[in-house]
């Protein structure tokens, strides 16, 4: 619950915070049978809205669910929701439920999906995270494989990612990396990752089992603007454990520098030059751009 009570849409409609329900018949909640999105807005502007909702249709589209609402329509009920609560600057979390349905697995039980959108300010992680960097560890659970559901999908279903995280915060740090069932580098329990050695730039491929993170796609175009080679490659815990810069990307942590990773100290222990480059970069990009709400 946030301070300011908050004005929710749901499926057409806003309800006051504490009236904002949805049934416990809702084969989300039974199944984590939905998707979702993490969005930011700064300064009155959405930030990447477009490229949020195409993905929500992708991932919709590959778990067999029917938005029940046009690509532009969803769009309007972000920037609706936004405005309704008059904010300026927040996240805005966007969930597609496969809608209520009785008992039993089959999504044909449920009649109609469900549309959510909540917009809130959002709780920044603590300045000294940006200026000192994060410590991360490996976690056990490993990211799901695409011969399971794909890990593309963003979907209700983040128990790995949740026990993942659960296991970084008991090893000591503050982020966990999570590898595939290979053992290569995937990516964070809610970040992608992205680390610099000898002046080139490396992030892991999707096919390892990173999402297609939003941030990411950002990031990697500015350094392609910045003229810094940048490879998408298949990554060990070795490559990460001795690169000279290392930083993590996702809508809610923006871009965040890692400090020490499984007790190694990355690089010179502090913040790099092209980490902070593509943190000022990126700042720049968000406060600027995006998809006007009022
Ligand atoms: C598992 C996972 N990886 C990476 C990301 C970063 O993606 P984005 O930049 O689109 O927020 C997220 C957050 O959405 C995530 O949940």
């Amino acid at each position: 619950m946030s301070a300011e009570p908050l004005q929710i849409l749901i499926d057409g409609e806003f309800y006051a915070e504490a009236d904002a329900k949805i049934s416990v018949f809702d084969h989300g909640l039974l199944y984590g049978d939905g998707v979702f999105e993490g969005i930011r807005f700064y300064n009155d502007r959405v930030f990447r809205l477009d490229e949020h909702i195409d993905r929500l249709f992708d991932s919709a589209k590959a778990i067999h669910l029917e938005i029940p609402a046009t690509h532009d329509e969803v769009c309007k009920m972000v920037t609706d929701t936004v405005a309704k609560n008059g904010l300026h600057d927040g996240y805005i979390r966007l969930v597609v439920t496969r809608g209520a349905g009785a008992l039993g697995l089959s999504p044909y039980q449920c009649e109609k999906a469900s549309i959510i959108c909540i917009a809130a300010t959002i709780t920044l992680y603590p300045e000294e995270y940006y200026r000192d960097g994060l410590i991360l560890a490996t976690c056990a659970t490993r990211r799901p494989t695409h011969d399971s559901l794909s890990p593309s999908v963003k979907s209700l279903n983040y128990l790995s990612n949740v026990m993942a995280k659960v296991e970084a915060l008991a090893a000591g740090a503050q982020e966990g990396v999570m590898l595939n069932t290979e053992g290569y580098v995937a990516e964070c329990t809610g970040d992608n990752i992205f680390v610099v050695k000898d002046g080139v730039i490396y992030t892991p491929t999707v096919a390892s089992g990173s999402l297609n993170g939003i941030t990411r796609k950002a990031v990697m175009e500015l350094i392609e603007e910045a003229g810094i080679p940048l490879k998408e490659v298949q990554m060990a815990r070795y490559d990460l454990y001795t690169a000279d810069e290392m930083f993590l990307t996702g809508t809610a942590a923006e871009v965040v520098p890692v400090r020490e990773y499984d007790k190694r100290i990355i690089g010179t222990g502090e913040p790099g030059p092209i980490t902070k480059q593509m943190l000022t970069a990126f700042h720049n990009l968000a406060e600027s751009t995006g998809t006007p709400i009022y």
